[in-house]
């Protein structure tokens, strides 16, 4: 019996499958033997379509009602707060920027722009990504420099190109400057003599994202209704399993799951990004990157790290020559784009709806 990593509410959280052993998170040592297994598969003709997607449904898991947080309990008045401090640009110098100013969650929790402009326009060298279903990646940012949410949400507000403030303790001094905010971190962190604090910042955004859940057919019919996929769609999987995409996106999050070098089968053009190499310091990780998630994936180009590949298909044609050695067809293309689509999930509209903010104090200072 072998073990796969879920993707992780919690990280130590292991499912068991009748799968080849292969460990989600040091995944390059098996991949020969997963790829083989779609090799075989795609070369028997003792299988049917059908009988194909059952094989590699085991990789899959549906989205779970919630991205349940070890040590982060995820109450409404916290929610709530996350949701404000979400929406709030008093926490960035300028006063211009919220995290929804990149990641607009009504349009799939990023901003289609290669890269962002942030505090005075200064533009970061990555491509912002959804953060719908984020929370089930086992870590946060292409180079999963972050381990959670709440650990992540504290990083945009003080880096310069991004909310640009001073230091944590000046953020704290205008949530406390805020009575509103005083009152919310209370309800949210009942029990805590000093409650408004930059970590609990990080706890209640996190819990908001927690919950920025987008689940589509594709769940439906991991969830067993064989009718939420029509026979073309289910053919698109069967294209994207035995092409050998599912090797490295799978998981609850159809990636987000395990780290992989970008250009493994064939190095890929002009790539600066080292991506996971400068965060482990070990240079066998070099051009390695946190494989995306590819829900809502026909919603959120340009595509990769650096928003360098503008068009789906040009990025599914790319990864298949340069992540698996394969030139696929204009019809094998396609076909994995109609299973990609079935990936677009519904957004929670009344639970983004973008909420009132505290009004300012008579000394909130500004950044
Ligand atoms: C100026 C644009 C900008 C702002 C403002 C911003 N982000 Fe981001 N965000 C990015 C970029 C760019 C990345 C990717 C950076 C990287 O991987 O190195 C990112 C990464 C993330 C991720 C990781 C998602 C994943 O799949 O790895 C999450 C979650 C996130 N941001 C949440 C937030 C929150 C919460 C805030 C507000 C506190 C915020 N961001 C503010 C641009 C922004
Ligand atoms: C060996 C692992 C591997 C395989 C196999 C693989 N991918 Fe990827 N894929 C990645 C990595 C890593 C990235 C992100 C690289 C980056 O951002 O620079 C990525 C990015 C993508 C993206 C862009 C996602 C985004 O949000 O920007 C799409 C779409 C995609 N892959 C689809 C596919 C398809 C379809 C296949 C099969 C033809 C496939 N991949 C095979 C590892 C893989």
């Amino acid at each position: 019996m072998f073990v796969i990593f879920t993707s992780c509410e919690t990280r130590s959280t292991r499912i068991t499958y009748p799968l080849p052993d292969f460990n989600m998170n040091t995944p390059t040592r098996h991949l020969p033997r997963l790829l083989a297994l779609a090799a075989l598969f795609s070369s028997s003709a003792a299988f049917a379509e059908a009988d194909l997607s059952e094989a590699f449904l085991p990789m899959f898991q549906p989205l779970p009602a919630q991205a349940s947080a070890p040590g982060n309990e995820l109450t409404e008045a916290k929610i709530n707060l996350g949701r404000q401090l979400f929406f709030e640009t008093r926490i960035s110098a300028g006063g211009a920027m919220s995290c929804n100013s990149c990641h607009k969650l009504d349009t799939y929790g990023q901003d289609n722009l290669p890269f962002s402009p942030g505090h005075e326009g200064k533009l970061g060298g990555r491509s912002s990504p959804s953060v719908y279903n984020a929370a089930l990646h086992l870590a946060q940012f292409w180079d999963g420099r972050a381990p959670s949410v709440e650990e992540q949400a504290k990083g945009p507000v003080l880096n310069p190109v991004e909310m640009g403030m001073p230091s944590a303790s000046f953020v704290v001094r205008v949530l406390k400057s805020i009575p509103g905010y005083v009152t919310s971190f209370k309800a949210a962190f009942p029990g805590e003599a000093d409650p408004v604090t930059y970590d609990n910042f990080g706890k209640a955004v996190g819990a908001f994202e927690r919950k920025l859940l987008t689940p589509s057919k594709w769940d439906a019919f991991l969830r067993g209704d064989k009718n939420a996929l029509t026979d073309e769609e289910k053919k698109g999987f069967s294209t994207f399993a035995t092409t050998g995409c599912v090797t490295c996106h799978n998981g609850v999050g159809v990636g987000g799951a395990m780290y992989q070098k970008l250009g493994l089968a064939k190095p890929w053009p002009g790539l600066k990004d080292n991506g996971r190499s400068e965060v482990t310091k070990n240079p066998a990780e070099k051009a390695f990157f946190k494989v995306p998630s590819l829900r809502n994936i026909t919603e959120t180009a340009p595509y990769l790290h650096d928003g360098s590949v503008k068009k789906l298909d040009e990025m599914v044609k790319k990864m298949a020559e340069h992540q698996l050695a394969k030139q696929l067809t204009d019809e094998q293309t396609a076909s994995i784009i109609t299973f990609l689509k079935t990936l677009k999930g519904d957004l929670p509209t009344d639970y983004i709806k973008a909420p009132q903010l505290p009004e300012s104090g008579p000394d909130t200072p500004k950044a």
